[in-house]
């Protein structure tokens, strides 16, 4: 088994094999959830704290469910009823949480950085669960996931990310995933919305949604996160929608077999229309049901990994 990391802070500085022993680990875990009783002893007496400094439906339960698949304790921390309030700093927060022996911290913060400091100054495993517009790295390997279980391959898929590139921690996460798997990603937006170094990340970057399209395996359409706007990045919902809106017509240069993905929460008839989003090609609630499976394998393997008593952890 290739993966002895004490934390998961994000893809960028996984290999390909650590990436694929989470795949693999997932796929048991999702034959599960067929059964009439879903649960594992995997993490009994474990203590797992999910610590959301921001909002979220899909990553928070995702996590709160695959850890009580496992059988773990699961604590919440709302940070607006918390002692963040009164001035108490993420570190002492979490240091507090260690000290009521919380195993793994699994943290979302609008600072890029947060779930990193928490690694550096706590023996507890931290997993990064989306910091600012850094990294999402669960998402980017339930959507790794999602297109393998369909495709049955990643090398040579051509995939194609449309949208708020900039302020996008999934599309990061999908870049450093899916390249290391050799596939050829895409990416597609208004140019204020995709950063200048974009392409140093080996991605094809593109303006025009209709040439970006051309033969794509894949896409994965991201959000327009307006609140992480400050000031304007296109002139109108309008215009954004005329230009970048993912519709039945726009995919007509897209492979016949395409698949649609995104991340969530969903802006209908925003990035994405109705009929896209509800297609027999839309793969959108299937990432979710993946995304416990992917966050079990994660949760195990960290486990397994901190049991494994004298090995030096890295991350
Ligand atoms: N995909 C995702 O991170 O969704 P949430 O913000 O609902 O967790």
């Amino acid at each position: 088994m290739s993966f002895n990391r004490k934390d998961l802070l994000g893809l960028e500085h996984l290999d390909k094999k650590e990436i694929q022993t989470i795949l693999d680990a997932a796929k048991p875990f999702k034959n599960m959830f067929t059964r009439s009783i879903k649960k594992a002893p995997a993490l009994i007496g474990k203590t797992v704290v999910t610590l959301f400094c921001e909002p979220s439906t899909r990553t928070r339960t995702s996590f709160e469910v695959a850890a009580k698949r496992l059988s773990a304790d699961v604590i919440s921390i709302a940070p607006k009823t918390s002692s963040f309030v009164k001035g108490e700093s993420l570190v002492d927060t979490a240091k507090t949480l260690e000290a009521m022996k919380a195993d793994i911290i699994i943290i979302r913060h609008t600072c890029a950085g947060a779930p990193e400091l928490l690694a550096k100054n706590l023996n507890a495993s931290i997993i990064n669960a989306g910091d600012g517009f850094h990294e999402h790295p669960t998402q980017g390997l339930l959507d790794l996931y999602t297109m393998y279980d369909k495709k049955k391959k990643i090398e040579g898929l051509k995939v194609l990310l449309v949208g708020d590139i900039l302020h996008s921690r999934v599309a990061r996460s999908n870049i450093w995933a899916l390249t290391k798997f050799g596939a050829k990603v895409r990416v597609v937006g208004p140019p204020t919305l995709i950063p200048k170094s974009i392409s140093s990340l080996g991605v094809e970057v593109f303006y025009d949604l209709d040439e970006a399209m051309k033969d794509v395996d894949v896409v994965n359409i991201l959000r327009i996160q307006m609140e992480r706007q400050q000031g304007a990045f296109f002139p109108s919902k309008h215009e954004y929608n005329e230009l970048y809106q993912v519709t039945e017509k726009r995919l007509k240069n897209a492979k016949p077999d395409v698949l649609i993905m995104h991340p969530g929460p969903m802006n209908r008839g925003t990035e994405i229309d109705d009929e896209v989003a509800d297609s027999p090609a839309s793969v959108i609630n299937e990432q979710v049901t993946n995304g416990i499976a992917i966050r079990m394998a994660v949760l195990h393997l960290l486990a397994l990994a901190r049991n494994k008593q004298g090995r030096k952890h890295t991350c």
